[in-house]
């Protein structure tokens, strides 16, 4: 399936063509299969869609009681952290609708190392794994409904940053990740491509023109592209979409 690519003249605008098609995703996956499941993203661009999602239409529209919220990864750094992005959905959307506690599934920053959090984190995909679409179990791996990623200036994607050895990883969903190169300077745990590709749905947010010049060498120059970017890994079973703002 060929990636779409949306572009939006505010980010504004592009949150709310985002909230829009996260709700119509929500809704066909609980007719299929009973429950929707989404991994978040971090950083900065997609609290303007958490804060939407928690407005008229949206918020009557997603079926909160079937919806599993996980992230596609973390700092490692307390959840009180100004820099944890499950602080940042908690504050932005999730403490204002009504999702019961036991389906949202940050990763454990609290635990003593990065990887001790990979390995729980494994763990409790693996414990909820009946959530997941039904063809997680004949692909042995969780296929999540939705995937929301960012891309950074260095066309990283989840924590999976240029040269680390965590974008060959085949066989964990999980892993520590050492700091990047970029702020903020964490260790970090993030979801592999083996999940990531795994995925029914990925949906890229991407804000700022500096990322242009990447964006554009990942949809038109792949192959080269693949040699520098992280992001350009992403090519889900399912189907990608890019909202650009
Ligand atoms: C993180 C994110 C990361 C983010 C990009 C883009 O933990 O930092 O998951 O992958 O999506 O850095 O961030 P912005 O969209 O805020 O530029």
């Amino acid at each position: 399936m060929s990636p779409t690519i949306l572009y939006f003249d505010t980010i504004d605008a592009m949150s709310r063509a985002a909230a829009g098609r996260v709700c119509e995703l929500a809704r066909d996956s609980v007719a299929a299969h009973g429950s929707f499941t989404i991994a978040l993203s971090g950083g900065s661009t997609p609290r303007a869609l958490y804060e939407r999602l928690t407005q008229s239409p949206y918020r009557e529209d997603v079926p909160w009681q079937q919806t599993h919220l996980f992230w596609g990864d973390e700092r490692f750094v307390p959840r009180d952290h100004a820099e944890n992005n499950a602080a940042m959905a908690f504050d932005a959307l999730i403490r204002h609708v009504s999702i019961p506690a036991e389906q949202t599934h940050p990763a454990p920053t609290e635990l003593d190392t990065p990887e001790a959090a990979a390995d729980a984190y494994q763990m409790t995909l693996r414990e909820h794994l009946t959530a997941f679409d039904p063809s997680s179990k004949e692909k042995g791996v969780p296929v999540f409904d939705l995937i929301l990623l960012g891309m950074g200036k260095d066309g990283h994607t989840a924590s999976l940053f240029p040269g680390s050895p965590a974008l060959d990883e085949e066989a964990r969903w999980v892993v520590a990740t050492p700091i990047p190169g970029l702020s903020p300077f964490a260790r970090r745990v993030t979801l592999t491509f083996p999940v990531i590709n795994a995925a029914k749905h990925v949906l890229f947010l991407i804000s700022g023109q500096e990322k242009r010049p990447i964006l554009e060498e990942i949809i038109y120059h792949l192959e080269q592209a693949l040699a520098h970017y992280p992001a350009a890994r992403v090519k889900p079973d399912g189907a990608l979409n890019w909202f650009v703002a």
